[in-house]
């Protein structure tokens, strides 16, 4: 607020530290007042990073939001409460009050240089499944075992082994079934929490059983303008599942991809290995007959 002599007191609190709350926080203060910004996650910058480009510019979201964290970041008038929550607020116009609850962070951020190793070491979660006291051991099928310790005996060595076995289990099974995570982790004695973080990296891996045979169609922008959104609508009825979902025979998968770079033949689909160019609605849904064997 403005005293009398124009000179400014107080101070204003920001909820939420994305590209707008970081801009509002700056603005007031480079206005001269001082400002809590509250954001519930672990770090300011909100969900712009995770875009490409921004509407209708084209601009690169990184190149618009990473100038406003490292002002924000060092911003003397700006007090960064992060991985916060506001629980209450009180009172009138120009004199609240508010209380804001601070989840713990586990590490001391001074300290903290966010090389990532305090994940790999965690002793919460880095304990293989098995060993877990009170679990009931892993219920695996005889003929899946045989086959999971088949692909498993092919490897030495034991973390940097991860992506080839998962590989291997999703060519035997066209999915990674849990049971045969577990069998992995139990006998490289690999924490189940480092295969699952592998697991979801990667588009090429899934955790839900899947069809067959994998219909992708490319969303990126130049599918997009040629009419990807017609041709999935279309192999969506004919297949009569949603994207992402998997027939009820389990012999196809309808899934979207961004961008797999044979933008000159666009809109492209693929079904397995198999690329198919600048199709139309109707020719996408007839080289689904082709699959039906
Ligand atoms: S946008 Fe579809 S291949 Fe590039």
């Amino acid at each position: 607020m403005n005293q009398g002599n124009g000179q400014k007191v107080g101070a204003v609190l920001v909820v939420g530290g994305g590209v707008g709350g970081m801009q509002a926080s700056l603005d007031l203060a480079e206005a001269g007042y001082k400002v809590y910004l509250v954001e519930r996650g672990p770090s300011i910058g909100g969900v712009m990073a995770q875009l490409d480009k921004t509407f209708p510019t084209n601009d690169c979201a990184m190149c618009t939001l990473a100038p406003r964290m490292v002002d924000c970041g060092g911003h003397l008038n700006i007090e960064k409460l992060t991985y916060s929550e506001i629980e209450s607020i009180e009172g009138t116009a120009g004199n609240f009050s508010v209380r804001i609850r601070k989840k713990a962070r586990s590490v001391d951020p001074d300290k903290c240089t966010g090389c990532g190793e305090c994940v790999e070491h965690c002793l919460v979660k880095n304990i293989v499944y098995l060993d877990q006291p009170g679990r009931a051991p892993v219920q695996i099928e005889e003929s899946v075992r045989t086959k999971a310790d088949r692909i498993i005996g092919r490897y030495d060595g034991d973390r940097e082994t991860v992506v080839p076995i998962l590989q291997d289990i999703t060519d035997e099974f066209n999915w990674l079934p849990p049971d045969v995570l577990m069998r992995v982790s139990q006998e490289k004695q690999i924490p189940l929490e480092h295969i699952l973080r592998i697991a979801t990296f990667y588009k090429a891996f899934s955790l839900k059983p899947r069809g067959k045979h994998i219909v992708t169609v490319c969303m990126g922008t130049a599918c997009h303008v040629k009419g990807a959104p017609r041709i999935m609508d279309r192999l969506e009825r004919e297949l009569g599942i949603k994207t992402g979902e998997t027939t009820s025979d389990m012999r196809f998968t309808l899934e979207s991809v961004r961008c797999i770079g044979c933008c000159g033949l666009s809109p492209v689909i693929t079904i397995g290995d198999d690329l198919y160019g600048k199709v139309n609605p109707v020719e996408a849904a007839a080289i689904l007959d082709k699959y039906q064997d």
